[in-house]
């Protein structure tokens, strides 16, 4: 390794899990002195308040000051804040801490003049472009929330947000930009808004020169003319500050449901976590360069594009392409070499399409990544091989580590900062700090080590962790808390070893991970069967070399329906796509005469799961008919799929 990772000396990481929970209020307030608080904390935790309690209830901060400000006024307004790589449209843009401020200043006074105050909510839904963190920090200014929608998702999506979260503003781009075309944003957006009972007093629309959008007069505002008009009159807002435990963002996340959940971030918390977590899980310095490859409509985006490093001081590495073809598997080795990265963030999937193009790594070669100290990997299961085949590549620590939209940063990972743990493959290493990780069998009960159960967390959760869901505590209690008393259900499977390594094996709910991407096979089936021609249906994710898991729909047609089942089938897609988005990546619909139950009319979804993967199975003994999983696999091998 040509640049050494920190190390400390070896217990260091027990030594601080154990501190974490024996003396929750001494440590975390500790930790709280990498933040400028308005009003410093007294106390870290407050068990009375909120649903489970809250995280710093006595203090004040504001989170863009700490992000921006403090940096700019504090012999970093030269260096670059964020440095926006954008291979899909040709263009580099280095902004420094102090041009930040100012971006950041004018917007947040935009948004105020716009009648944007403390706790009314912003819906962000913008492609990797600096203006939708410059959207994202003014929000934190004047204390409003932000809620970004992922760019991948359809107009019904979109306006499930926009209902929900009653946005007083939309920040929006005219378009974003895939490698082989061109995605109108607009149109998606007037869509949302038409169908959403909400509507937004104003739309900031930022016009991309690859694709211009029409404005709705009296609602649309040319970003642009706005900005520069504010510039003129010298308008700009200063940082307000606001109670730790007061939201910072909504981030809207898949449930069991086709009804999107909310994930509600609080402001002290989660700063204290993020500032936590950069040193110590990813050993990174001030100053040094972050590059987090996500998308900033995750919430690896939220924390890991744009707070965290803008929290430490660090420049983030904005980047606007892929993995692949954005122009071939060299891009993130470019991207690390040219920016001079430290660390890399990404997910297996993106590996895996690295390695698909470039198995022998020959990409990486030419690139000097002298400063490249290690790669870290969440989103999904990361694969034995592809961790092992990234080990030999760069030379250098992978790191798994394991999250949730719900938790806002790692819950089990390797602290590079604090200690280097032997890495185990296939396993997420350890819990991080507040995390009290237990794995459950159905009743509550611990099982012993090397025992596969349910992830679940001893309440209370650690700053940084959502405290509810938008609106409703209700919701948040049932989703989350009703399963296990006292415990936090991370609907997760896994096993914990003799060591006290965590690994994730996967879902025990609906939900399907799709190119690191969390959807709801649930909300699919809902599209399908509001399709007039479907009678009943199953979505079930199988198992994809490339996304780690792709969604497959079996639909049982109404009874004398004339139209041939692949026209059915080509519908069907069309119309997932076109309610849930490109991003569901749903293409295989497969027409059956009945599926396969249980007598008790429960469909034996993870039956016909095994048989997609090619794996053994056992007849369920309370099947109604074997003869509908011989239909199954016979539908399947017909695609050349199970085997
Ligand atoms: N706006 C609009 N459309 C988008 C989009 C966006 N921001 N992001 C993706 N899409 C579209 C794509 O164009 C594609 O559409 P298509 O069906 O017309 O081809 C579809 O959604 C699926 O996209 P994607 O998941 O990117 O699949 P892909 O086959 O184009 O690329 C990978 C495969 C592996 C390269 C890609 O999935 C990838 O980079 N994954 C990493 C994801 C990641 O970093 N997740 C972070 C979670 S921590
Ligand atoms: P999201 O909320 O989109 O971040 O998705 C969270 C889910 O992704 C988790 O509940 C896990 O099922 C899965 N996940 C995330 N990271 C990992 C990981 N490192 N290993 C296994 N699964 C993961």
């Amino acid at each position: 390794m040509s640049a050494a990772t920190p190390t400390a000396p070896e217990g260091a990481y027990a030594a601080v899990h154990t501190a974490s929970l024996a003396d929750r209020n001494g440590f975390w307030l500790k930790a709280a002195a990498a933040i400028d608080w308005d009003v410093a904390p007294t106390r870290a935790f407050d068990a009375e308040q909120g649903v489970y309690g809250r995280w710093f209830p006595d203090a004040r901060l504001n989170v863009c000051r700490n992000a921006v400000d403090r940096h700019a006024e504090g012999g970093r307004a030269d260096q670059a804040a964020i440095i926006h790589d954008s291979p899909v449209t040709g263009t580099k843009r280095r902004i420094t801490y102090g041009e930040l401020r100012d971006e950041v200043a004018v917007l947040a006074g935009i948004l105020a003049d716009l009648g944007v105050t403390k706790g009314d909510r912003v819906v962000i839904y913008m492609p990797m472009v600096p203006e939708a963190l410059f959207g994202m920090l003014a929000c934190a200014r004047i204390g409003a929330i932000h809620s970004v929608v992922f760019g991948g998702f359809a107009a019904n999506e979109l306006a499930a947000r926009i209902e929900d979260a009653a946005p007083k503003v939309v920040l929006a781009a005219s378009c974003g930009i895939e490698p082989a075309r061109v995605v109108a944003y607009k149109p998606l957006l007037d869509a949302a808004i038409a169908r959403s009972t909400h509507k937004p007093d104003a739309c900031l629309i930022l016009q991309r020169p690859q694709g211009e959008a029409g404005l709705v007069e009296g609602r649309d505002r040319d970003w642009a003319e706005t900005v520069a008009r504010a510039r003129r009159a010298g308008r700009r807002a200063e940082p307000v500050p606001v109670a730790a435990t007061d939201p910072l963002y909504i981030l809207y996340t898949s449930g069991t449901t086709g009804r999107p959940k909310g994930v509600v971030r609080d402001s002290g918390g989660y700063c204290v976590a993020l500032a936590w977590s950069m040193a110590n899980l990813y050993g990174v310095a001030p100053g040094e360069v972050y590059f987090c490859a996500s998308d900033i409509g995750w919430v690896v985006g939220h924390s890991y594009i744009v707070y965290a490093p803008l929290l430490h001081g660090c420049t983030t590495v904005l980047y606007e392409g892929k993995p692949v073809g954005t122009p071939d598997a060299g891009a993130f080795w470019r991207v690390v070499a040219e920016h001079g990265g430290a660390t890399l963030f990404t997910a297996p999937t993106a590996l895996r399409a690295i390695k698909k193009e470039d198995p022998r790594a020959e990409k990486i070669a030419g690139h000097d990544l002298s400063r490249f100290r290690a790669l870290f990997l969440a989103g999904e299961r990361a694969d034995p091989d592809s961790v092992a085949w990234a080990e030999r590549a760069l030379d250098r620590p992978v790191i798994d580590h394991w999250w949730q939209t719900e938790t806002g940063w790692a819950i089990a990972g390797n602290p590079l900062g604090l200690e280097r743990l032997p890495v185990k493959y296939g396993s997420t290493a350890k819990p991080m700090p507040g995390y009290d990780l237990h794995v459950l069998d159905e009743s509550g009960k611990p099982v012993p080590p090397g025992t596969m159960g349910t992830i679940a967390l001893k309440l209370p959760l650690p700053p940084g962790c959502l405290p509810t869901l938008w609106g409703s505590d209700e919701r948040f209690r049932q989703s989350y808390l009703a399963t296990f008393p006292g415990f936090y259900d991370t609907s997760d499977a896994g096993v914990v070893d003799e060591d006290g390594y965590v690994t994730v094996l996967g879902r025990t709910d609906d939900i399907i991970n799709v190119a690191g991407h969390r959807l709801s096979t649930g909300g699919m089936e809902a599209v399908l069967a509001a399709h007039p021609d479907v009678a009943e249906c199953a979505v079930i994710g199988i198992r994809d070399a490339l996304k780690g898991e792709a969604p497959c729909g079996f639909v049982v047609l109404k009874a004398g329906v004339a139209k041939d089942p692949e026209t059915v089938e080509r519908e069907l897609v069309a119309r997932v796509r076109e309610e849930i988005g490109p991003v569901a990546a749903f293409k295989l619909a497969l027409t059956v005469g009945r599926l396969p139950k249980t007598r008790s009319g429960k469909i034996l979804r993870g039956t016909m799961k095994r048989i997609a993967d090619g794996e053994d199975y056992a007849m369920p003994p309370t099947i109604e008919d074997p003869a509908t999983l011989e239909e199954i696999g016979d539908s399947l091998k017909a695609r050349g799929i199970g085997g």
